[in-house]
């Protein structure tokens, strides 16, 4: 992977480097490039095309000590060749979550998926966006790369050609922003997340169980054994889901509760407390002993809390150490999984002449 360093401001807004004209197959390394982006307060954040993929993120601490908090590896060999595929801090999709079965059925006409996660569909299927080499360009001066890649009418059996664009922009409020952007020539579905697994106490540093999350949602979608919603809203209140006050991710774990059986943990969706489409808090996390805290801010209507459950220490990261049961967590905003089988929920289909459009922005600060 050729990284490109150093992507500084400038004063001149300069596209600073182009990557594969063509969204190449996977087996295209040449065209594999990683960029560093770096804000005035010395924050990096550092993104592949292959996969569109965050594969840094450096932070201070309340003493200043900079650390990398998202997990993952220093060479695209790593992503590629990674055992059971984490999609660590890649854009999943074209559906990021699952689908029952891959099927559903649009317009009256039945739609059969790649299935990859048992009988279901999950996070666009084998060779979904996680998995191909996107197209790339970086701005120094305003500090982002521009990622687009074109999924072809069919791909892993989705209905039409959809056009997409990710803008990941590093601020200097130490925001990590993403902009996500679609267009298609058939109705389709769309859900596209961020899939960064982090860990605030610096990635391969051990358990997330001692951070405190908000997640700011009165209800979960829960799920059968095979992780797909049972179509119904189940309220946090007075269970081991309830996050609406800041909480040690570790304080519940251990209840018997039959949801945190089928997800080994926590591997659930929350529907968000918001008006449709507003720009809003939707959770927060904080890790004590580093004081490094997060805010997750977005336009979509829910948010799956992912507690790393198939970490088993046989993936090794950028600092050679394993990744082991809950060594990160990811917070992907998205519409709730399987929502194309449940019309009850905020729609996920693209129609052709509409735009799909929306923002999440990772913030980063200290307590
Ligand atoms: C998601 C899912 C999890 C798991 C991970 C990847 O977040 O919800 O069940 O598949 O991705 O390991």
């Amino acid at each position: 992977m050729k990284r490109v360093t150093k992507l500084l401001f400038s004063s001149a807004c300069l596209i600073l480097a182009l990557a594969s004209s063509q969204a190449a197959a996977v087996k295209d390394f040449s065209s594999i490039k990683e960029y560093t982006l770096m804000n005035k307060n010395g924050m990096i954040v550092r993104i592949t095309n292959y996969g569109a993929t965050v594969t840094a993120i450096i932070v201070p601490d309340k003493n200043g000590e900079f650390a990398d908090v998202a997990l993952g590896y220093n060479t695209v060999e790593g992503y590629i060749n990674a055992i059971d595929r984490p999609y660590f801090g890649s854009i999943v999709g074209r559906y990021g979550n699952r689908i029952a079965k891959g099927k559903f059925t649009l317009d009256g006409e039945e739609y059969e998926l790649a299935t990859n996660n048992g009988e279901n569909h999950l996070h666009g299927g084998k060779m979904g966006f996680d998995k191909v080499v996107w197209d790339a360009k970086a701005c120094g001066c305003c500090n982002k790369v521009i990622l687009s890649y074109l999924a072809r009418d069919g791909e892993e059996g989705y209905p039409g050609n959809l056009d997409i664009e990710v803008v990941y922009t590093l601020t200097d409020d130490n925001e990590i922003k993403i902009e996500y952007k679609a267009t298609t020539d058939k109705a389709t579905p769309v859900n596209l997340t961020n899939h960064t697994y982090f860990n605030l106490a610096g990635e391969g540093s051990g358990t997330i169980n001692n951070h405190v999350l908000m997640i700011n949602a009165s209800n979960t979608t829960p799920v059968d054994e095979g992780l797909i919603p049972i179509g119904e809203l189940a309220p946090v209140k007075g269970t081991p889901f309830d996050f609406r006050k800041p909480k040690k991710i570790g304080k519940d774990l251990d209840k018997k509760d039959q949801q945190l059986k089928f997800g080994l943990g926590y591997d659930h969706n929350w529907v968000l407390d918001k008006k449709a489409g507003e720009m809003s808090l939707a959770a927060t996390l904080y890790e004590p002993t580093s004081g490094r805290f997060m805010e997750v801010f977005t336009m979509e209507p829910a948010i799956q809390f992912y507690g790393g459950n198939f970490l088993d220490g046989r993936l090794k990261g950028k600092s050679d150490r394993a990744y082991n049961f809950r060594d990160g967590m990811c917070l992907e905003t998205q519409h709730s999984p399987d929502s194309p089988n449940n019309p009850q929920w905020p729609s996920t289909i693209l129609r052709p002449g509409d735009t799909y459009e929306t923002t999440t922005i990772y913030k980063f600060s200290t307590k």
